[in-house]
């Protein structure tokens, strides 16, 4: 990736380079930020900026840190949840509406329960005079590109005195068939050194054969189990995620035994003492409330590291990082 960044919309187009920045930007943005006087410098960086946030599928975390990164900026926001009180109701194609947005503000941030649409509307802007950024706030079942930058962020902090992510071992369970957020992090995975996956899922929601190929192609290792208990004691991450029974139209997930694919107070005295536990969320029963005071959990803190990782990426797309770094 040259070094402007503008649309964000597939993780194959991030290199180690940027990722590395990305993570020193959202240092040293929560750094400013938890003095007052830095907090308000923060917010005069992107004041001139709008963000529109046109999230029509369901999200909580990745809508309220968005809208929160904007805030921290002082970039203006608005927001269309339901597209039955836009005028798509009345017919407006998904082009025009887009291109109606770039009208009023400087980056969209979208989430669709289609896969493609964002991709779509980053090729609309390229044909337009006011091109805006688009950014994927999660395509469908396909991608979740902010997820795995904070994700990312979020492994390079628990590694941080042990040589980062390079080297490390990473399991990914659960619903790894439907699950964006782990095929996300996977195309990630090709910007660091020695990583081994270990996918861990029942055989009905394997990861998919497009993922495992490109991690052949770029030498990743991996392998794949349905016995948690295999791999509990040599993982330096564990990332849980949920059974995506959004997308479960022969309910897949009400097949599976999910005990198998947990963890709670059975499993927690045999995870590596050294390992984090991560989840993109929300979860389901798949985390017992019980593992959330065990100091490897991470995923709370995973969660607020979205707001400043997106934030971090704002401030690369809008081209201030310089200004931020001069205000240290
Ligand atoms: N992790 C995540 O995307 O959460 P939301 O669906 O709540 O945004």
């Amino acid at each position: 990736m040259s070094s402007e960044v503008f649309h964000i919309i597939d993780p194959r187009t991030f290199n180690r380079e940027l990722l590395d920045e990305l993570c020193e930007i959202t240092d040293t943005s929560r750094a400013l930020g938890k003095t007052p006087e830095g907090a308000a410098a923060l917010r005069s960086l992107l004041a001139d900026k709008r963000a529109m946030l046109y999230f029509t599928q369901a999200s909580t975390r990745t809508f309220l840190s968005f809208n929160n990164a904007c805030h921290l900026l002082g970039i203006g926001t608005s927001e269309i949840r339901d597209p039955a009180i836009s005028s798509e109701v009345k017919g407006e194609s998904f082009d025009d509406s887009m291109r109606t947005f770039s009208s009023y503000v400087d980056v969209i941030i979208m989430r669709t329960p289609e896969r493609g649409l964002a991709g779509r509307a980053a090729a609309l802007m390229d044909l337009i005079p006011r091109r805006v950024p688009i950014i994927n706030a999660g395509s469908g079942p396909d991608q979740h590109p902010t997820q795995a930058l904070l994700d990312i962020y979020t492994l390079e902090r628990s590694f941080a005195g042990r040589g980062g992510i390079d080297g490390k071992t990473i399991a990914m369970m659960g619903d790894l068939r439907r699950g964006r957020t782990v095929r996300s992090l996977c195309y990630l995975m090709k910007n660091y050194h020695d990583i081994r996956l270990v996918f861990v899922s029942p055989p009905s929601l394997a990861m998919r054969n497009d993922i495992k190929k490109h991690l052949v192609q770029h030498n990743i290792v991996f392998s794949e189990t349905a016995v948690l208990d295999d791999v509990l004691g040599s993982v330096d991450a564990l990332y849980v995620t949920r059974m995506q029974s959004e997308w479960d139209e022969e309910e897949e997930s009400l097949k599976v035994d999910l005990d198998d694919f947990s963890i709670g107070p059975n499993q927690l005295p045999k995870l590596n003492p050294d390992a984090v536990i991560m989840h993109p969320l929300p979860r389901g029963p798949e985390i017992d409330p019980v593992v959330d005071s065990d100091p490897r959990a991470m995923y709370w803190r995973q969660e607020r590291n979205g707001m400043w990782m997106r934030a971090a990426l704002l401030i690369k797309i809008f081209g201030v990082e310089e200004q931020l770094r001069n205000q240290r």
